[in-house]
C-alpha cells in the first residue's frame, strides 16, 4: 500500500500512554502513516515515553505531556485511545474497578469536550460496559455527543475467540477467520457467536461449553498468570491498535466496508432494525459487529442468527449489561 499523503493523516492522542497498554498501543500507533501526530498523554513518564517513541523513523511527530498539559495534549485530536486507570488484581472484577476508573474517565471526558469536541474516542478502560456511557454522558452534558463517535474497544473478545477457537478447530486460520461476539465486555455479557464460525458443526457441546467460557473469562487467565503484576498489556494493545487502525482506515484514508465487533451506542444506526433491537432488549449500549464510514458508524449489523445454547447466554448477558450501563450513566446524570 502506498502511504497516504500529508494531509491524509491526524493527530491521535494516547491517554495512559506510559501504562502497561499504553506504551506498547503506542509503539504499535507509531507504526501508522495515518498518523502526523501521536501525542502521548499520562499523570507519569509520558515525556519518557514520548522521547523513546521519537526517535522510531516513521512519519508522526511525537509529544509527551503529563498531568498539567492534558489540555494541550487533547487540542485538535482526531481520535482519542483511552487505556488510562487502573487494572485488574488477582481477585477483581472489572467492576470492582469503577470506583477508580470512573473518575479518571469522567475527567478525560471533560478534556475531550472542551479541547477535541469533535474527536472519536476509543475507550479501553474497564469496566467498558460502564465507562462508555460514563463518556457518552458527559459528552451529552455539553451537547456534543455523536453516538458514531464513540468506542468500547472489545476487539480482545475478538482476537482471543479467533485464537481459542483456532487451538480445536485445526482448520480454522487464527488470522483470517473473525468471530463475531456481541453483548458487553466483561464475564457472562461477553457472547461469542461460535454458531457462525466455519466448522462449528464438528464441536460438541462440551467443546462449545470450554470455548465460551475461556473467552469469557479469558482476561482472568492472564490476570492469575502475572499474579498481582496487572492484566492483560501486550495482547491489548495488540487489539486496539487493530481496532483504532480501523477508525483511521475507515475515516481518515476512506476505506469502506471494514466491519468490526465494538461496543457502541445503539443510537448510532437510525434504521428500523437497529432501533428495534435496542426496544427489544431495552438496552442503550451492546458489541455488535459495526461498519464503519467517513463520519464513524454507517451501520450496525443485525445480531446474528443465533444458536438456543447463544440465546440462553444473550438471556443471561441482558440483565447484567443494563445494570453496567446504568451504573456508568448514573454516574454523570445523578452527580
Ligand atoms: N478493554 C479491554 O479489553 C481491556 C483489556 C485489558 C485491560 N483493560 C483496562 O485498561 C486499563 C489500563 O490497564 P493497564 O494494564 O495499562 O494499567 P497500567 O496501570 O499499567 O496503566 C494505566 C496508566 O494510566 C495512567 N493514568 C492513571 N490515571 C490517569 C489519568 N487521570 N490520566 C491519564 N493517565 C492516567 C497511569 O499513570 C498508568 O500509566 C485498565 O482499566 C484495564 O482494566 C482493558
Amino acid at each position: 500500500m502506498s502511504p497516504a499523503p500529508e494531509h491524509n493523516s491526524v493527530k491521535v492522542v494516547v491517554c495512559g500512554a506510559a501504562g502497561g497498554i499504553g506504551q506498547p498501543l503506542s509503539l504499535l500507533l507509531k507504526q501508522s502513516d495515518l498518523i502526523s501526530h501521536l501525542a502521548l498523554f499520562d499523570v507519569v513518564n509520558a515525556a519518557g515515553v514520548a522521547a523513546d517513541l521519537s526517535h522510531i523513523n516513521t512519519k508522526s511527530k511525537v509529544t509527551g505531556h503529563g498531568r498539567e498539559s492534558m489540555d494541550e495534549a487533547l487540542q485538535g485530536a482526531h481520535t482519542v485511545v483511552i487505556p488510562a486507570g487502573v487494572p485488574r488484581k488477582p481477585g477483581m472484577t472489572r467492576d470492582d474497578l469503577f470506583k477508580i476508573n470512573a473518575g479518571i474517565i469522567r475527567d478525560l471526558a471533560e478534556g475531550v469536550a472542551k479541547n477535541c469536541p469533535d474527536a472519536f474516542v476509543l475507550v479501553i478502560s474497564n469496566p467498558v460496559n460502564s465507562t462508555v456511557p460514563i463518556v457518552a454522558e458527559v459528552l451529552k452534558k455539553h451537547g456534543i455527543f455523536n453516538p458514531k463517535k464513540v468506542f468500547g474497544i472489545s476487539t480482545l473478545d475478538v482476537v482471543r475467540s479467533s485464537r481459542f477457537v483456532s487451538e480445536v478447530i485445526p482448520s480454522v486460520d487464527p488470522k483470517s477467520t473473525r468471530v463475531t461476539v456481541v453483548g458487553g465486555h466483561s464475564g457472562v455479557t461477553i457472547v461469542p457467536i461460535l454458531s457462525q464460525i466455519p466448522g462449528h458443526a464438528s464441536l460438541t457441546q462440551e467443546q462449545i461449553d470450554a470455548l465460551t467460557h475461556r473467552i469469557q473469562y479469558g482476561g482472568d487467565e492472564v490476570v492469575k498468570a502475572k499474579d498481582g503484576a496487572g492484566s492483560a498489556t501486550l495482547s491489548m494493545a495488540f487489539a486496539g491498535a487493530r481496532f483504532t487502525n480501523v477508525i483511521l482506515e475507515a475515516t481518515v484514508a476512506g476505506k469502506a466496508g471494514l466491519v468490526e465487533s465494538t461496543y457502541v451506542n445503539l443510537a448510532a444506526d437510525s434504521s428500523a432494525s437497529t432501533q428495534a433491537f435496542r426496544e427489544k432488549t431495552q438496552l442503550d449500549y451492546f458489541a455488535l459487529d459495526v461498519e464503519f464510514g467517513r463520519e464513524g458508524v454507517s451501520k450496525i449489523h443485525a445480531l446474528p442468527k443465533v444458536s438456543a445454547y447463544e440465546q440462553t447466554l444473550l438471556d443471561a448477558a441482558i440483565p447484567e449489561l443494563k445494570a453496567n450501563i446504568e451504573k456508568g450513566a448514573s454516574f454523570i446524570t445523578a452527580a
